[in-house]
Protein backbone atom coordinates (compact mmCIF):
# COMPACT_ATOMS: atom_id res chain seq x y z
CA UNK A 1 0.00 0.00 0.00
CA UNK A 2 1.40 3.11 -1.17
CA UNK A 3 2.91 5.18 2.18
CA UNK A 4 0.83 9.09 1.19
CA UNK A 5 -2.52 7.58 1.25
CA UNK A 6 -1.99 6.49 4.72
CA UNK A 7 -3.68 9.62 6.25
CA UNK A 8 -5.40 9.76 9.03
CA UNK A 9 -5.28 6.73 11.59
CA UNK A 10 -6.02 3.54 10.12
CA UNK A 11 -9.60 2.07 11.21
CA UNK A 12 -10.74 -1.16 10.84
CA UNK A 13 -12.96 -3.65 8.75
CA UNK A 14 -15.58 -4.67 11.41
CA UNK A 15 -18.70 -5.66 9.32
CA UNK A 16 -18.34 -7.23 5.29
CA UNK A 17 -22.06 -7.86 4.01
CA UNK A 18 -21.43 -8.47 0.01
CA UNK A 19 -20.56 -4.94 -1.04
CA UNK A 20 -21.03 -3.18 2.10
CA UNK A 21 -18.32 -2.83 4.65
CA UNK A 22 -18.44 -1.30 7.94
CA UNK A 23 -14.54 0.46 9.10
CA UNK A 24 -14.64 1.54 12.46
CA UNK A 25 -12.02 4.33 13.41
CA UNK A 26 -10.07 4.52 16.76
CA UNK A 27 -11.71 7.02 19.48
CA UNK A 28 -9.85 10.57 19.31
CA UNK A 29 -8.90 9.89 15.52
CA UNK A 30 -10.58 11.65 12.66
CA UNK A 31 -13.03 10.23 10.67
CA UNK A 32 -13.21 9.87 6.72
CA UNK A 33 -15.53 12.23 4.98
CA UNK A 34 -18.45 11.11 3.15
CA UNK A 35 -17.48 9.60 -0.42
CA UNK A 36 -13.49 9.43 0.90
CA UNK A 37 -12.24 7.09 -0.35
CA UNK A 38 -10.52 4.39 2.23
CA UNK A 39 -8.48 1.88 0.96
CA UNK A 40 -8.26 -1.69 1.94
CA UNK A 41 -6.56 -4.93 1.50
CA UNK A 42 -7.82 -8.50 1.15
CA UNK A 43 -6.02 -11.60 2.26
CA UNK A 44 -4.91 -12.58 -1.18
CA UNK A 45 -2.85 -9.02 -1.31
CA UNK A 46 -5.51 -7.51 -3.68
CA UNK A 47 -6.27 -3.85 -3.36
CA UNK A 48 -9.52 -2.85 -2.64
CA UNK A 49 -10.73 1.04 -2.43
CA UNK A 50 -14.34 1.64 -0.28
CA UNK A 51 -16.33 4.69 -0.64
CA UNK A 52 -17.90 6.52 2.44
CA UNK A 53 -21.27 6.24 2.03
CA UNK A 54 -22.48 6.93 5.71
CA UNK A 55 -21.31 7.64 9.16
CA UNK A 56 -22.78 5.90 11.90
CA UNK A 57 -22.55 5.86 15.83
CA UNK A 58 -19.88 4.21 17.07
CA UNK A 59 -16.98 5.93 14.84
CA UNK A 60 -17.97 3.58 12.14
CA UNK A 61 -18.08 4.70 8.60
CA UNK A 62 -20.25 2.41 6.23
CA UNK A 63 -18.60 2.15 2.81
CA UNK A 64 -19.16 0.57 -0.91
CA UNK A 65 -17.33 -1.62 -1.85
CA UNK A 66 -15.46 0.00 -5.50
CA UNK A 67 -14.47 -3.59 -6.12
CA UNK A 68 -14.72 -7.28 -4.86
CA UNK A 69 -15.03 -8.01 -1.53
CA UNK A 70 -14.35 -11.50 -1.96
CA UNK A 71 -11.51 -12.27 0.83
CA UNK A 72 -11.87 -9.29 2.72
CA UNK A 73 -11.06 -10.17 6.19
CA UNK A 74 -12.66 -8.95 9.41
CA UNK A 75 -10.33 -6.47 11.23
CA UNK A 76 -8.05 -5.72 7.93
CA UNK A 77 -6.76 -2.30 8.59
CA UNK A 78 -8.55 0.22 6.44
CA UNK A 79 -6.68 3.84 5.26
CA UNK A 80 -8.46 6.72 4.50
CA UNK A 81 -7.02 8.37 1.35
CA UNK A 82 -7.75 12.03 2.19
CA UNK A 83 -10.17 12.41 -1.09
CA UNK A 84 -12.37 11.41 -3.18
CA UNK A 85 -12.50 8.73 -6.12
CA UNK A 86 -9.85 10.28 -8.72
CA UNK A 87 -8.79 8.92 -11.84
CA UNK A 88 -6.10 9.36 -14.24
CA UNK A 89 -7.14 11.91 -17.17
CA UNK A 90 -3.39 12.58 -18.65
CA UNK A 91 -2.34 11.54 -22.58
CA UNK A 92 -1.29 7.89 -20.99
CA UNK A 93 -4.99 6.57 -20.69
CA UNK A 94 -5.24 6.99 -24.34
CA UNK A 95 -5.53 3.48 -26.02
CA UNK A 96 -6.35 1.90 -22.45
CA UNK A 97 -9.15 0.44 -20.54
CA UNK A 98 -9.65 1.77 -17.22
CA UNK A 99 -12.29 0.45 -14.16
CA UNK A 100 -14.26 2.62 -11.89
CA UNK A 101 -11.29 4.13 -9.88
CA UNK A 102 -9.32 4.28 -12.88
CA UNK A 103 -6.61 1.37 -12.36
CA UNK A 104 -5.86 -0.70 -15.62
CA UNK A 105 -7.77 -3.56 -16.55
CA UNK A 106 -6.79 -4.11 -19.81
CA UNK A 107 -3.46 -6.24 -18.90
CA UNK A 108 -1.00 -3.70 -20.70
CA UNK A 109 0.61 -2.93 -17.56
CA UNK A 110 1.28 -0.04 -15.12
CA UNK A 111 -0.08 3.20 -16.07
CA UNK A 112 2.16 5.89 -15.25
CA UNK A 113 -0.28 8.69 -14.06
CA UNK A 114 0.94 12.85 -15.19
CA UNK A 115 -2.68 13.49 -13.66
CA UNK A 116 -5.45 12.90 -12.09
CA UNK A 117 -9.30 14.06 -11.39
CA UNK A 118 -11.57 13.84 -8.85
CA UNK A 119 -14.45 12.17 -10.33
CA UNK A 120 -17.27 14.18 -8.61
CA UNK A 121 -18.00 17.46 -8.87
CA UNK A 122 -20.45 20.25 -8.28
CA UNK A 123 -21.70 20.81 -11.13
CA UNK A 124 -22.98 24.42 -10.05
CA UNK A 125 -19.49 25.40 -10.31
CA UNK A 126 -19.08 24.58 -14.19
CA UNK A 127 -18.31 27.73 -16.25
CA UNK A 128 -20.11 27.81 -19.37
CA UNK A 129 -19.39 29.25 -22.94
CA UNK A 130 -22.05 31.89 -23.77
CA UNK A 131 -20.70 30.96 -27.46
CA UNK A 132 -22.26 27.13 -26.90
CA UNK A 133 -25.56 28.09 -25.25
CA UNK A 134 -26.80 30.00 -28.64
CA UNK A 135 -24.92 26.87 -30.70
CA UNK A 136 -22.54 28.98 -32.44
CA UNK A 137 -19.93 26.63 -32.98
CA UNK A 138 -22.12 23.47 -33.52
CA UNK A 139 -22.35 21.59 -36.57
CA UNK A 140 -23.85 18.10 -38.18
CA UNK A 141 -21.47 14.67 -37.37
CA UNK A 142 -23.29 12.89 -40.67
CA UNK A 143 -23.31 9.11 -39.54
CA UNK A 144 -23.87 7.52 -42.88
CA UNK A 145 -26.92 6.16 -40.89
CA UNK A 146 -29.47 7.07 -43.31
CA UNK A 147 -32.85 7.01 -40.56
CA UNK A 148 -30.07 9.04 -37.98
CA UNK A 149 -28.75 11.79 -40.82
CA UNK A 150 -32.51 12.07 -42.00
CA UNK A 151 -34.59 12.28 -39.05
CA UNK A 152 -32.35 12.67 -35.47
CA UNK A 153 -28.95 14.53 -36.65
CA UNK A 154 -26.06 14.03 -34.76
CA UNK A 155 -25.58 18.04 -33.70
CA UNK A 156 -22.18 18.36 -31.39
CA UNK A 157 -22.79 19.39 -28.12
CA UNK A 158 -25.79 17.39 -27.80
CA UNK A 159 -27.52 14.86 -26.22
CA UNK A 160 -29.01 11.29 -28.06
CA UNK A 161 -30.51 8.55 -26.69
CA UNK A 162 -31.01 5.20 -28.12
CA UNK A 163 -33.79 3.76 -26.14
CA UNK A 164 -35.32 0.07 -26.07
CA UNK A 165 -36.01 -2.96 -24.33
CA UNK A 166 -33.73 -6.22 -23.87
CA UNK A 167 -32.07 -7.08 -27.50
CA UNK A 168 -33.18 -4.29 -29.61
CA UNK A 169 -30.28 -3.64 -31.22
CA UNK A 170 -29.06 -0.99 -29.26
CA UNK A 171 -25.78 -1.82 -28.43
CA UNK A 172 -25.29 -2.68 -32.48
CA UNK A 173 -26.46 0.45 -33.26
CA UNK A 174 -24.16 2.06 -30.51
CA UNK A 175 -21.03 0.41 -32.47
CA UNK A 176 -22.05 1.02 -35.79
CA UNK A 177 -22.14 5.10 -35.03
CA UNK A 178 -18.92 4.36 -33.15
CA UNK A 179 -17.77 2.49 -36.24
CA UNK A 180 -18.69 5.49 -39.29
CA UNK A 181 -17.84 8.39 -36.87
CA UNK A 182 -15.12 8.28 -34.70
CA UNK A 183 -12.41 7.19 -37.65
CA UNK A 184 -13.52 10.79 -39.62
CA UNK A 185 -13.83 12.70 -36.18
CA UNK A 186 -11.23 15.02 -35.47
CA UNK A 187 -11.58 15.16 -31.80
CA UNK A 188 -11.23 12.27 -29.15
CA UNK A 189 -13.72 9.45 -27.95
CA UNK A 190 -14.70 8.46 -24.94
CA UNK A 191 -16.62 4.70 -24.55
CA UNK A 192 -18.01 4.12 -20.75
CA UNK A 193 -19.48 0.70 -20.09
CA UNK A 194 -21.73 0.61 -17.52
CA UNK A 195 -23.34 -3.11 -16.22
CA UNK A 196 -23.34 -4.86 -19.64
CA UNK A 197 -21.64 -7.74 -20.71
CA UNK A 198 -17.68 -7.68 -20.16
CA UNK A 199 -17.88 -10.07 -24.07
CA UNK A 200 -19.04 -6.56 -25.29
CA UNK A 201 -16.10 -4.62 -24.12
CA UNK A 202 -13.50 -6.46 -25.53
CA UNK A 203 -15.20 -6.90 -29.24
CA UNK A 204 -15.59 -2.73 -29.24
CA UNK A 205 -11.81 -3.04 -28.31
CA UNK A 206 -10.94 -5.13 -30.90
CA UNK A 207 -13.62 -2.64 -33.62
CA UNK A 208 -11.03 0.14 -32.34
CA UNK A 209 -7.78 -1.70 -33.25
CA UNK A 210 -9.35 -3.36 -35.93
CA UNK A 211 -10.10 0.74 -36.95
CA UNK A 212 -6.92 1.63 -36.24
CA UNK A 213 -8.69 4.47 -34.25
CA UNK A 214 -7.69 2.92 -30.32
CA UNK A 215 -5.28 5.85 -29.91
CA UNK A 216 -7.86 8.15 -29.61
CA UNK A 217 -10.20 6.49 -27.70
CA UNK A 218 -10.11 6.10 -23.91
CA UNK A 219 -12.18 3.15 -22.55
CA UNK A 220 -13.81 2.97 -18.95
CA UNK A 221 -15.58 -0.28 -17.57
CA UNK A 222 -17.34 -1.23 -14.72
CA UNK A 223 -19.44 -4.27 -15.96
CA UNK A 224 -22.26 -6.13 -14.48
CA UNK A 225 -19.72 -8.77 -13.09
CA UNK A 226 -18.78 -5.61 -10.64
CA UNK A 227 -20.18 -4.69 -7.46
CA UNK A 228 -22.98 -1.60 -7.82
CA UNK A 229 -20.30 1.09 -6.38
CA UNK A 230 -18.29 0.17 -9.43
CA UNK A 231 -21.36 -0.04 -12.08
CA UNK A 232 -22.40 3.49 -10.44
CA UNK A 233 -19.14 5.52 -10.33
CA UNK A 234 -18.21 4.50 -13.42
CA UNK A 235 -20.40 6.76 -15.28
CA UNK A 236 -18.62 10.10 -13.33
CA UNK A 237 -15.50 7.99 -14.26
CA UNK A 238 -16.27 8.41 -17.88
CA UNK A 239 -17.89 11.81 -17.67
CA UNK A 240 -14.58 13.14 -15.93
CA UNK A 241 -12.40 11.60 -18.52
CA UNK A 242 -14.78 13.80 -21.25
CA UNK A 243 -15.04 16.86 -19.15
CA UNK A 244 -10.99 17.10 -19.13
CA UNK A 245 -10.46 16.24 -22.50
CA UNK A 246 -12.69 19.18 -23.62
CA UNK A 247 -11.24 21.23 -21.25
CA UNK A 248 -8.26 20.89 -23.53
CA UNK A 249 -9.73 21.90 -26.11
CA UNK A 250 -10.60 19.02 -27.72
CA UNK A 251 -14.11 18.01 -29.34
CA UNK A 252 -15.57 14.69 -27.52
CA UNK A 253 -17.35 12.04 -28.80
CA UNK A 254 -18.84 10.69 -25.67
CA UNK A 255 -20.66 7.07 -25.70
CA UNK A 256 -22.43 5.18 -22.58
CA UNK A 257 -24.07 1.74 -22.85
CA UNK A 258 -26.12 1.51 -20.44
CA UNK A 259 -27.07 4.89 -18.45
CA UNK A 260 -30.40 2.59 -17.07
CA UNK A 261 -27.15 0.14 -15.36
CA UNK A 262 -25.91 3.53 -13.57
CA UNK A 263 -29.65 4.29 -12.45
CA UNK A 264 -29.66 0.19 -11.72
CA UNK A 265 -26.73 0.47 -9.58
CA UNK A 266 -28.14 3.00 -7.94
CA UNK A 267 -30.98 1.87 -6.73
CA UNK A 268 -28.57 -1.19 -5.68
CA UNK A 269 -26.83 0.71 -3.31
CA UNK A 270 -29.53 2.72 -1.87
CA UNK A 271 -31.24 -0.59 -1.02
CA UNK A 272 -28.27 -2.44 0.79
CA UNK A 273 -28.01 1.07 2.78
CA UNK A 274 -31.51 0.39 4.07
CA UNK A 275 -33.61 2.87 2.52
CA UNK A 276 -36.82 3.19 1.82
CA UNK A 277 -37.57 3.62 -1.69
CA UNK A 278 -39.67 6.04 -3.09
CA UNK A 279 -43.25 4.50 -4.25
CA UNK A 280 -42.15 4.21 -7.39
CA UNK A 281 -39.59 1.24 -6.58
CA UNK A 282 -36.47 3.67 -7.17
CA UNK A 283 -34.06 4.97 -4.98
CA UNK A 284 -35.89 8.30 -3.33
CA UNK A 285 -32.61 9.94 -4.99
CA UNK A 286 -33.01 9.06 -8.68
CA UNK A 287 -34.12 12.04 -10.05
CA UNK A 288 -30.81 13.72 -8.25
CA UNK A 289 -28.55 10.90 -9.32
CA UNK A 290 -29.41 11.23 -12.66
CA UNK A 291 -29.51 15.02 -12.93
CA UNK A 292 -25.69 14.60 -11.31
CA UNK A 293 -24.43 12.81 -13.99
CA UNK A 294 -26.24 14.22 -17.22
CA UNK A 295 -25.33 17.61 -15.76
CA UNK A 296 -21.71 17.00 -16.42
CA UNK A 297 -22.47 16.16 -20.05
CA UNK A 298 -22.08 19.82 -21.47
CA UNK A 299 -19.98 21.76 -23.33
CA UNK A 300 -18.58 24.59 -21.28
CA UNK A 301 -15.87 26.13 -22.96
CA UNK A 302 -13.27 25.14 -25.58
CA UNK A 303 -14.34 21.75 -27.06
CA UNK A 304 -17.88 20.07 -26.97
CA UNK A 305 -19.45 16.96 -25.90
CA UNK A 306 -21.31 15.06 -27.73
CA UNK A 307 -23.36 12.04 -25.99
CA UNK A 308 -24.76 8.73 -27.10
CA UNK A 309 -25.94 7.47 -24.39
CA UNK A 310 -27.89 3.71 -24.54
CA UNK A 311 -31.05 3.71 -22.26
CA UNK A 312 -32.44 0.09 -21.26
CA UNK A 313 -36.07 0.01 -21.15
CA UNK A 314 -37.20 -2.25 -18.78
CA UNK A 315 -40.30 -4.70 -19.70
CA UNK A 316 -40.30 -2.05 -22.77
CA UNK A 317 -42.15 0.35 -20.84
CA UNK A 318 -41.21 3.60 -21.99
CA UNK A 319 -43.51 5.03 -18.92
CA UNK A 320 -40.86 3.98 -16.35
CA UNK A 321 -39.23 6.19 -14.04
CA UNK A 322 -35.88 5.71 -14.18
CA UNK A 323 -36.14 6.03 -18.32
CA UNK A 324 -38.17 9.37 -17.50
CA UNK A 325 -35.81 10.59 -15.45
CA UNK A 326 -32.99 10.30 -18.23
CA UNK A 327 -35.62 11.14 -21.33
CA UNK A 328 -35.52 14.84 -20.06
CA UNK A 329 -32.27 15.57 -20.54
CA UNK A 330 -31.87 13.77 -24.18
CA UNK A 331 -31.99 16.19 -27.10
CA UNK A 332 -32.70 13.48 -29.52
CA UNK A 333 -34.53 10.48 -28.54
CA UNK A 334 -34.46 7.08 -30.56
CA UNK A 335 -37.01 4.29 -29.56
CA UNK A 336 -36.29 1.08 -30.75
CA UNK A 337 -39.00 -1.41 -31.11
CA UNK A 338 -39.97 -4.76 -30.52
CA UNK A 339 -42.33 -5.01 -33.36
CA UNK A 340 -40.00 -3.63 -35.86
CA UNK A 341 -37.11 -5.89 -34.72
CA UNK A 342 -40.18 -8.51 -36.04
CA UNK A 343 -40.56 -6.87 -39.33
CA UNK A 344 -36.91 -7.34 -39.64
CA UNK A 345 -36.75 -3.21 -40.11
CA UNK A 346 -32.95 -2.80 -38.73
CA UNK A 347 -32.14 -0.67 -37.24
CA UNK A 348 -35.27 -0.72 -34.96
CA UNK A 349 -36.29 2.98 -34.80
CA UNK A 350 -39.53 3.58 -34.52
CA UNK A 351 -40.03 7.42 -36.17
CA UNK A 352 -43.46 7.41 -34.31
CA UNK A 353 -41.85 7.36 -31.13
CA UNK A 354 -38.17 9.05 -31.70
CA UNK A 355 -38.16 13.07 -32.01
CA UNK A 356 -35.27 15.62 -32.45
CA UNK A 357 -35.27 19.11 -31.59
CA UNK A 358 -32.49 19.77 -33.77
CA UNK A 359 -34.68 18.48 -37.20
CA UNK A 360 -35.16 22.25 -37.60
CA UNK A 361 -34.81 24.06 -40.79
CA UNK A 362 -32.16 26.85 -38.97
CA UNK A 363 -30.28 23.29 -38.34
CA UNK A 364 -30.62 21.36 -41.25
CA UNK A 365 -31.31 23.25 -44.13
CA UNK A 366 -34.79 23.89 -45.82
CA UNK A 367 -34.56 21.32 -48.58
CA UNK A 368 -33.06 18.42 -45.66
CA UNK A 369 -36.41 19.93 -43.40
CA UNK A 370 -38.98 19.54 -45.66
CA UNK A 371 -38.36 15.99 -47.28
CA UNK A 372 -37.88 15.22 -43.28
CA UNK A 373 -41.07 15.88 -42.62
CA UNK A 374 -42.97 14.44 -45.61
CA UNK A 375 -41.22 11.24 -44.71
CA UNK A 376 -42.42 11.46 -41.23
CA UNK A 377 -45.76 12.40 -42.96
CA UNK A 378 -46.01 9.40 -45.26
CA UNK A 379 -44.54 7.26 -42.36
CA UNK A 380 -47.80 7.90 -40.03
CA UNK A 381 -50.31 7.87 -42.67
CA UNK A 382 -48.59 4.46 -42.91
CA UNK A 383 -49.02 3.33 -39.32
CA UNK A 384 -52.89 4.23 -39.64
CA UNK A 385 -53.73 2.41 -43.07
CA UNK A 386 -51.89 -0.29 -42.02
CA UNK A 387 -54.52 -0.50 -38.89
CA UNK A 388 -57.31 0.06 -41.71
CA UNK A 389 -55.18 -2.67 -43.62
CA UNK A 390 -55.43 -5.36 -41.31
CA UNK A 391 -59.34 -5.30 -41.19
CA UNK A 392 -60.43 -4.67 -44.82
CA UNK A 393 -57.26 -5.83 -46.84
CA UNK A 394 -55.30 -3.41 -48.75
CA UNK A 395 -57.72 -4.37 -51.85
CA UNK A 396 -60.19 -1.71 -50.12
CA UNK A 397 -58.16 1.58 -49.82
CA UNK A 398 -58.70 4.19 -51.88
CA UNK A 399 -56.39 4.82 -54.54
CA UNK A 400 -54.49 7.61 -53.48
CA UNK A 401 -54.09 6.08 -50.14
CA UNK A 402 -52.95 2.91 -51.73
CA UNK A 403 -50.57 4.99 -53.86
CA UNK A 404 -49.27 6.27 -50.59
CA UNK A 405 -49.87 2.81 -48.64
CA UNK A 406 -47.18 1.25 -51.54
CA UNK A 407 -44.79 4.43 -51.68
CA UNK A 408 -44.85 4.34 -47.47
CA UNK A 409 -43.48 0.29 -47.76
CA UNK A 410 -40.66 1.20 -50.24
CA UNK A 411 -40.00 4.01 -48.35
CA UNK A 412 -39.86 1.92 -44.99
CA UNK A 413 -37.72 -0.42 -46.31
CA UNK A 414 -35.35 1.99 -48.08
CA UNK A 415 -34.95 3.67 -44.41
CA UNK A 416 -33.30 -0.16 -43.34
CA UNK A 417 -29.72 -0.48 -43.63
CA UNK A 418 -26.80 -2.92 -43.51
CA UNK A 419 -24.62 -2.15 -40.58
CA UNK A 420 -20.84 -3.04 -40.78
CA UNK A 421 -20.71 -4.32 -37.54
CA UNK A 422 -23.78 -6.27 -37.95
CA UNK A 423 -22.41 -8.51 -41.32
CA UNK A 424 -22.71 -11.71 -39.33
CA UNK A 425 -26.10 -11.55 -39.05
CA UNK A 426 -27.16 -9.73 -42.03
CA UNK A 427 -25.05 -11.52 -44.19
CA UNK A 428 -24.41 -8.42 -46.18
CA UNK A 429 -21.96 -5.62 -46.45
CA UNK A 430 -22.18 -2.71 -44.49
CA UNK A 431 -23.15 0.51 -46.19
CA UNK A 432 -22.87 4.28 -45.46
CA UNK A 433 -24.89 6.34 -47.17
CA UNK A 434 -23.92 10.60 -47.79
CA UNK A 435 -26.41 12.70 -46.43
CA UNK A 436 -28.13 14.00 -50.11
CA UNK A 437 -28.03 10.28 -51.22
CA UNK A 438 -30.41 9.79 -48.63
CA UNK A 439 -32.57 12.87 -48.90
CA UNK A 440 -32.21 12.04 -53.04
CA UNK A 441 -33.78 8.73 -52.08
CA UNK A 442 -36.33 9.77 -50.08
CA UNK A 443 -37.29 12.23 -52.39
CA UNK A 444 -37.67 9.70 -55.60
CA UNK A 445 -39.66 7.51 -53.56
CA UNK A 446 -42.33 9.91 -52.28
CA UNK A 447 -42.88 11.83 -55.77
CA UNK A 448 -43.50 8.38 -56.91
CA UNK A 449 -40.41 8.43 -59.56
CA UNK A 450 -39.87 4.84 -57.46
CA UNK A 451 -43.28 3.29 -58.09
CA UNK A 452 -42.33 0.48 -60.92
CA UNK A 453 -39.70 -0.74 -58.56
CA UNK A 454 -40.79 -3.97 -56.18
CA UNK A 455 -40.92 -2.73 -52.32
CA UNK A 456 -38.50 -5.71 -51.65
CA UNK A 457 -35.85 -4.19 -53.60
CA UNK A 458 -35.41 -1.61 -51.02
CA UNK A 459 -34.82 -3.72 -48.25
CA UNK A 460 -31.14 -3.66 -46.57
CA UNK A 461 -29.74 -1.53 -49.54
CA UNK A 462 -27.64 1.73 -49.12
CA UNK A 463 -28.39 4.26 -51.93
CA UNK A 464 -31.70 3.85 -53.75
CA UNK A 465 -30.01 3.40 -57.20
CA UNK A 466 -29.17 -0.27 -55.67
CA UNK A 467 -32.66 -1.22 -55.77
CA UNK A 468 -32.41 -0.73 -59.73
CA UNK A 469 -29.98 -3.12 -59.74
CA UNK A 470 -31.53 -6.03 -58.54
N1 LIG B 1 -28.66 -3.49 -37.25
C1 LIG B 1 -28.82 -4.80 -37.03
N2 LIG B 1 -28.74 -5.65 -38.07
C2 LIG B 1 -28.94 -6.97 -37.86
N3 LIG B 1 -29.19 -7.54 -36.68
C3 LIG B 1 -29.28 -6.74 -35.62
C4 LIG B 1 -29.12 -5.33 -35.75
N4 LIG B 1 -29.28 -4.78 -34.53
C5 LIG B 1 -29.52 -5.80 -33.69
N5 LIG B 1 -29.55 -6.97 -34.33
C6 LIG B 1 -29.81 -8.29 -33.72
O1 LIG B 1 -30.33 -8.09 -32.42
C7 LIG B 1 -29.47 -8.66 -31.43
C8 LIG B 1 -29.41 -7.79 -30.22
O2 LIG B 1 -28.72 -6.59 -30.47
P1 LIG B 1 -28.00 -5.76 -29.32
O3 LIG B 1 -27.09 -6.62 -28.53
O4 LIG B 1 -27.43 -4.55 -29.94
O5 LIG B 1 -29.27 -5.39 -28.44
P2 LIG B 1 -29.32 -4.50 -27.13
O6 LIG B 1 -30.51 -3.63 -27.30
O7 LIG B 1 -28.02 -3.85 -26.87
O8 LIG B 1 -29.66 -5.61 -26.05
P3 LIG B 1 -29.40 -5.60 -24.46
O9 LIG B 1 -30.50 -4.82 -23.86
O10 LIG B 1 -29.50 -7.06 -24.13
O11 LIG B 1 -28.06 -5.01 -24.24
C9 LIG B 1 -28.14 -8.82 -32.14
O12 LIG B 1 -27.40 -9.87 -31.58
C10 LIG B 1 -28.56 -9.10 -33.57
O13 LIG B 1 -28.89 -10.45 -33.72
MG1 LIG C 1 -26.68 -3.98 -25.30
Amino acid sequence: MSQETVASAAGQVVSVQGPVVDVRFPVGAGMPLLHEVVETCASDGRRLLLEVAEHLPGKVARCIALGSTLNLQYRAPAYPSGSPVSVPVGPEVFGRIVNAVGEPIDGLGKLDVSKRAPIRRDTSEIRINPDRLTGGEAHILVTGIKMIDLLYPLVTGSKTGIVGGAALGKSILTLELIHNVVERHKGVCVFTGAGERIREGNELYHEFVEQKIVDKVIMAFGQMNEPPGARYEIAFTGVTMAEEQQAQNKDVLFFIDNVFRFVQAGAEISTLLGRVPSETGYQPTLASEVSEFQERIRSTGAGSITAIEAVYVPADDLTDPAVVAIFSYLESVMVLSRERIQLGLYPAIDPMQSSSSHLEPAVVGRDHFDIAQEVLRVLSKYEELRRIVTVIGVEELSRSDRILYDRARRLQNFLTQPFFVAEAYTGRKGENVALEDTIAGCDRIISGRMDSVPEENFYLIGKVEQALEK
